[in-house]
């Protein structure tokens, strides 16, 4: 087992569960979690081992959105491949019981801190050449309508148009901001859903997005995850 491994095992047992628990769920966090935690684990170390494949030492990575899923990729970034990680999440109190756990098992806030504000905020920490954006334009937190439409939840006559144009426009203004702090080549982590909407600004901007095969599974929202490799058209 790697010094990462025991971090992670010892990070995984450190955070406060049941408060995240409250913060993932209305209502069964616990049992939401004790369900979940060992495959977060396992999955989060098979995305770190994709991104050991990819990534070169000393890049830097953007992770829009970063909760408990993206914990061990993070910390095998900075521990196992040189580099840098900018980390945010709009939920603050999440925010707080990560960084409170990580801060448990002597992770300094140099290192890594998930920042409880927008990611577009830290576009100045750049240049990136990874992008994490799990799960993140699909929230239904921040953009209820276009995840209603993402996931299937809502019958077409009931869709709020003005509101769909509105997280559309902010969602296409937030990708292309994410693709201009790109170094290239870069990569892009994210899902199947998201995808399409950073090829949507990527062909605007000149720039060419290449999905390759490897798929990993995610355990908490559950949308599966791959890697697009960014470079110029
Ligand atoms: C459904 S959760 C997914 C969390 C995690 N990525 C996962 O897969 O389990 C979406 C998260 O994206 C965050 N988010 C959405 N837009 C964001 C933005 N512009 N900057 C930072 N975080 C954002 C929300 O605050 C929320 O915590």
């Amino acid at each position: 087992m790697s010094d990462t491994d025991r971090l992670l095992d010892s990070l995984f047992s450190a955070l406060d569960w049941s408060r995240l628990g409250a913060i993932y769920c209305d209502e069964g966090g616990d049992a939401f979690w004790a369900a979940r935690r060992r495959s977060v684990l396992k999955l989060g170390r098979a995305w770190g081992r994709a991104l050991a494949g990819r990534l070169t030492r000393g890049g830097t990575s953007l992770y829009v959105g970063a909760g408990v899923a993206e914990l061990p990729a993070m910390l095998i970034e900075t521990r196992e491949l040189g580099r840098r990680v900018v980390a945010s999440n709009l939920r603050a109190e999440e925010c707080a019981v990560l960084d409170a756990g990580l801060r448990a098992v002597e992770v300094l806030p140099e290192e890594l801190s998930i920042l409880p504000v927008d990611a577009r905020t830290l576009l100045g920490r750049g240049p990136f050449d990874h992008l994490a954006v799990v799960s993140a334009l699909t929230d239904p937190e921040t953009w209820p309508v276009v995840s209603a439409v993402t996931y299937g939840r809502m019958p077409p006559v009931l869709l709020d148009l003005t509101g769909f144009a509105a997280e559309r426009e902010a969602i296409l203004a937030l990708t292309s901001s994410l693709c201009a702090a790109l170094t290239l080549p870069a990569w892009i982590t994210t899902t199947g859903d998201e995808t399409p909407w950073f090829v949507h600004v990527a062909r605007a901007r000149g720039l060419e997005l290449q999905p390759d095969d490897e798929m990993i599974e995610t355990a908490v929202v559950g949308d599966p995850i791959g890697f697009l490799r960014v470079a110029n058209a």
